[in-house]
């Protein structure tokens, strides 16, 4: 079992190393990222107030994310772990989160963080498309679809996620630096913690991850 978490700045490639690591080790995946993301799409009272955030660049407040995050957990529908992905993200939710794992008597193989330098990442995310229907993710220069604007996998038309516009992306380093940062110190303490390279091919990622959990 493997109860993994990735971390980075927004872009560092934790979705994109998160498809393939889940694929490989049978992985649950919570991302809170994605999980807001649904909620918008359907529309649900918690898509309606995480909008206000997401889109703006924000971070959705504590309490909200913590919740979630422990409706899942408490059900233990993990046979093979999990992949914590983008929670979290400030010193109250790395502390809740300790407090989950303590009530279900349960505890972190890894953190991983894909650590991408800011010119890169700003690349990254002005280029980034991604599919509304399937999730799957593209770059219209590192990884483009096969036909302009399409999804390889559903046929859908790619978009630009609202928060990749500069204005938003700026806002998002600014947070990831001033309260999710110093969490990186919060797991090295607890001896947790791994720095990969993130500016390597994403294969190349996707091997140095491997190393550090073992091969399945
Ligand atoms: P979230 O979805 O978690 O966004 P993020 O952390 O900003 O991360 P991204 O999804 O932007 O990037 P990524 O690291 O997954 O990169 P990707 O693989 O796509 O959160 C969004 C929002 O939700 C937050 O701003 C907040 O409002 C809210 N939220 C979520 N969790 C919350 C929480 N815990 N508390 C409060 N609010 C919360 O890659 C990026 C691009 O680079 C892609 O185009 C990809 O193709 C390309 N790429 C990836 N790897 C490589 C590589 N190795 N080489 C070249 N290109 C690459």
């Amino acid at each position: 079992m493997i109860n993994l978490l990735i971390m980075g700045k927004p872009g560092a490639g934790k979705g994109t190393q998160s498809t393939k690591l889940l694929k490989h080790y049978q992985l649950t995946h919570i991302s809170t990222g994605n999980i807001y993301r649904d909620e918008i799409k359907k529309g649900s009272a918690i898509g309606i107030e995480a909008k206000k955030y997401l889109d703006q660049g924000n971070l959705v407040p504590d309490k909200m994310t913590n919740d979630i995050v422990w409706e899942i957990l408490k059900q233990k529908n993990y046979p093979d772990g999990f992949m914590l992905d983008g929670y979290p993200r400030t010193r109250t939710q790395a502390e809740a989160l300790d407090q989950m794992l303590a009530r279900l008597n349960i505890g972190l193989t890894a953190v991983i963080n894909v650590e991408v330098k800011d010119e890169v990442l700003l690349h990254r995310m002005a280029g980034r498309r991604v599919c509304p229907n399937c999730g799957h993710t593209y770059h219209t220069e590192n990884h483009p679809p096969k036909l302009e604007g399409v999804c390889d996998h559903c046929g859908q038309g790619l978009i630009q996620r609202p928060d990749d516009l500069e204005e938003s992306v700026m806002n998002r380093l600014a947070i990831y630096n001033e309260k999710t940062k110093p969490l990186l110190d919060y797991y090295s303490e607890k001896g947790l913690l791994t720095v990969i390279d993130g500016e390597q091919s994403t294969n190349k990622v996707f091997q140095d991850i491997i190393k550090i959990l073992g091969e399945k």
